[in-house]
């Protein structure tokens, strides 16, 4: 591929938080759509470190989660060399561009975050203002890429909609200095409940007994599913509003499979719960098994992950310093 068809090719950015173990739920809605959306988009993949100090970390567990988590990518197929994977506090950019965007974000519209009034109630002892500023180190992240198209989540949409109005004011005072960016959704991806409680979201920041996480032994990945919710019916059909345990191990056993969701459905015909969990049991194990093996041997190879983050930050800077520069020069500081 020529280097001017990979500059062409719209940009995809898209963070996660090294704070914790990735879930199945992680992996079926985002993880494993980056890998098919990896060679249409210029994409960067973001350890944001950074966001993740908002909330009190082990510090030498906040590490360890920094590199589990770059190895977790390439195990799970995204191309080092191809896309940036990359921490955000190697890249100082991100930090420097914060400062400027928070002189162009106002306190009433970061008050009015959902996420922020959540976590001030879950972290009442520590409301600290990197909470508060969290959307303005986001819109840095995005920005400073000219970034083009964003997957998130529900949960993210707001923090993209304060980028876009950052960006918007930003432009019509100094000109087009950033691209505004768009929400990517996944078309149709599924998304995967809490073992414990189906009616929420799977959620690494839940009880460990609630998800699955993609380097789970396979007695882990037993035991879990074993204790998984269902109901007291016995019959086996998708019907997330009245089944939703059920509907949920269906819908885990049709995306890791490949099986539609009424092909599932039918190959469960007259079977009862004790198969689904064993069936399902059995997918999920054989579906990480490869990318457990992957990460297993990423890890042990420290200076290969290092020699992975130290060149990806290198080439994120480079385009990261031609956006900050751009902005010092047109909000007027001195430039040498
Ligand atoms: N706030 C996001 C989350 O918790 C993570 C994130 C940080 C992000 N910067 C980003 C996501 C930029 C997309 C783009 O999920």
């Amino acid at each position: 591929m020529t280097e001017t068809k990979i500059k062409t090719k719209p940009i995809l950015f898209s963070g996660v938080q090294p704070s914790g173990a990735i879930t199945i739920g992680n992996y079926i809605g985002a993880i494993r759509n980056f890998v098919l959306l990896k060679d249409s988009y210029r994409c960067l993949f973001s350890i944001v470190d950074l966001h993740a100090l908002t909330v009190r970390r082990e510090p030498a567990l906040l590490r360890r989660r920094t590199v589990e988590l770059a190895a977790l990518y390439i195990a799970c197929g995204l191309d080092p060399e191809e896309n940036l994977i990359y921490c955000q506090s190697h890249v100082p950019e991100h930090a420097e561009l914060t400062w400027i965007l928070s002189c162009y974000t106002y306190m009433g519209e970061l008050s009015r975050m959902t996420q922020f009034k959540a976590k001030s109630e879950t972290n009442s002892d520590n409301i600290n203002a990197g909470l508060f500023t969290y959307p303005v180190l986001m819109a840095a992240d995005i920005l400073l890429y000219q970034t083009q198209i964003v997957p998130v989540g529900a949960d993210q949409k707001q923090h993209l909609e304060i980028t876009r109005d950052i960006a918007q004011r930003f432009n019509a005072l100094y000109g087009d200095v950033f691209v505004v960016p768009e929400v990517y959704m996944h078309k149709e991806t599924a998304k995967i409940m809490s073992l414990s409680d189906p009616s929420r979201k799977m959620s690494k920041s839940d009880p460990e007994e609630s998800y699955i996480s993609l380097l789970d032994s396979p007695d882990d990945i037993r035991r879990k599913l074993k204790r998984a919710v269902t109901d007291s019916d016995t019959n086996i059909a998708f019907d997330p509003e009245n089944k939703p345990g059920v509907s949920n191990l269906i819908t885990i056993y049709s995306a890791l499979s490949g099986d539609s969701v009424e092909k599932t459905v039918k190959h469960f015909n007259g079977k009862g719960y004790g198969d689904l969990k064993k069936e399902v049991t059995e997918v999920v194990i054989e579906s990480l098994k490869p990318i457990q093996d992957r990460f297993n041997e990423l890890i042990k190879d420290k200076q290969y992950i290092n020699g992975i983050l130290k060149y990806n930050a290198e080439r994120a800077g480079s385009i990261a310093q031609r956006t900050l520069r751009k902005v010092y020069k047109k909000v007027g500081l001195y430039q040498l």
